[in-house]
């Protein structure tokens, strides 16, 4: 039996837990730092997710058989090459090939030298260049990107040229972002249906995981700040079986084959946020790693031993398991603290969870809670909790989903009540 460290504390390592939980392999859970809801689940240790010298001097106290690391700044900062240099097994890209993710300006220019479809576009490190370009264009919206992450708010849609010319200003010449603004892409504004998909991959096999549909405005109609991701669904119903075959055929592979090519073999997740255009799929980011709120919503309806496929891809025999999908739908509704995505309180009590922090017939997942003195679940985030559900249709796991979320309360305690609807009214 194995005990694995999963590095991470949101929603998105609680699912990842919570699978691991279920594998025949898997005897002892750790999570660093965890949070309230994890801790039911994992032993937690207070190392921060990006402290890659603490993660390692945690790894070699306790000993795990695996360490999986999940979120993106510490695969970009090389834990997993750090990992490995001390002998242990991990699931996660090393750095090298991380850089999917952690730079636009490579990912770009990967897809452009592999004729990977995705938006046309131009780099910039001097703010008159790229504010003369923008007047030539003229054409709006037009998409300002810093290269470096970002905490998912590097992404600028520039209505007009006034809000072009101060994003270019913010990102470069105040580096708004750090050195993540230095550089930046302007790339042609797409339209279409936003489809997620995940993938395991080894740099030999992809395995597409079912596709998602994430909602990232703060409120219901898509209106509202951009968050990190107010709910989702799984499967998306924009995904047809054609699509798939072509994004397949013309995106993933393609894009596993270009980082071996570059000698920068991918193994772990990898992660497609796709457009469905008028002229195909097009590439709108990869990710170096599981999404959040994505997983809470793919990981349920896999019908496979998670630690399985983490074992085969640390060893390139990810050809050798057979990795199936439960049928139905799966849905997660993210309940945030008031103020959300701007300013908010913490430390605000929860109610309606029972003593493991769930609630009868759903996952939840939890993002931003930690135990209060007595032991009850307090806010300790923007996104607080994830409440998901299956169903052996989308209705049915929407229902289930919110039946939950209706059980749960804390003040201030906000959630759209529209997740799913899109997908509702494309399956009608
Ligand atoms: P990202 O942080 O890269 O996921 O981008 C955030 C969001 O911006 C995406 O989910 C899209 O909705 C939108 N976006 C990014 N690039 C483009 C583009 N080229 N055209 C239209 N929308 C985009
Ligand atoms: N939900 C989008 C992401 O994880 O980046």
């Amino acid at each position: 039996m194995k005990n694995i460290l999963v590095v991470g504390g949101g929603g998105r390592e609680h699912a990842i837990i919570m699978k691991l939980a279920e594998s025949k392999h898997v005897d002892k859970i750790f999570c660093a730092p965890g949070n309230g809801g994890i801790s039911k689940y994992a032993e937690c240790f207070n190392v921060s997710a990006t402290d890659v010298d603490g993660i390692v001097a945690l790894a070699k106290k306790i000993k795990p058989d695996m360490v999986v690391v999940a979120p993106d700044d510490p695969l970009v900062l090389g834990m997993v090459d750090a990992l490995q240099a001390e002998g242990f097994m991990t699931f996660g890209p090393k750095a090298n090939a991380a850089i999917i993710e952690g730079s636009k300006v490579f990912s770009k220019e990967l897809m452009k030298k592999y004729n990977i479809p995705t938006a046309f576009y131009e780099v910039f490190t001097e703010s008159d260049k790229a504010i003369d370009y923008l007047k030539k264009q003229n054409s709006y919206p037009a998409v300002i990107k810093a290269d470096g992450l970002a905490l998912g708010k590097g992404v600028i849609i520039a209505q007009n040229e006034e809000e072009a010319v101060q994003a270019v200003h913010d990102m470069i010449d105040d580096l708004k972002f750090g050195k993540s603004s230095a550089r930046i892409v302007i790339e042609e504004y797409l339209t279409g249906p936003e489809v997620s998909v995940l993938s395991f991959t080894d740099g030999k096999t992809l395995v597409p995981m079912i596709s998602s549909m994430d909602h990232k405005r703060a409120l219901d109609g898509d209106k509202g700040l951009n968050t990190g991701g107010m709910g989702t669904v799984s499967p998306n119903p924009c995904y047809t079986e054609e699509i798939a075959k072509e994004c397949m055929e013309k995106i993933f592979l393609p894009t596993m084959n270009a980082m071996n090519a570059e000698g920068r073999t991918f193994e772990g997740c990898l992660y497609f946020g796709l457009m469905i255009t008028p002229n195909g799929p097009k590439v709108i980011e990869y990710n170096c790693r599981f999404g959040d709120p994505e997983t809470q919503v793919v990981l349920p309806m896999l019908d496979a031993d998670l630690y399985e496929i983490f074992e085969a891809i640390y060893n390139h025999e990810l050809d050798k398991v057979d990795i199936k999908w439960h049928s139905g739908a799966c849905a997660c509704v993210v309940m945030a603290s008031g103020g959300y995505p701007e300013s908010y309180p913490k430390g605000i009590v929860m109610n309606g969870f029972d003593d493991r922090g769930q609630t009868a017939d759903c996952f939840v997942y939890h993002a931003g809670t930690k135990l209060g003195e007595n032991g009850e679940f307090l806010t300790n985030g923007g996104r607080v909790i994830g409440v998901t559900a299956k169903g052996c249709d989308l209705s049915e796991a929407l229902n289930t989903a919110y039946k939950g979320v209706s059980r749960i309360s804390f003040d201030g305690a906000h959630f759209r009540k529209d997740i799913g609807h899109k997908a509702l009214e494309i399956l009608s």
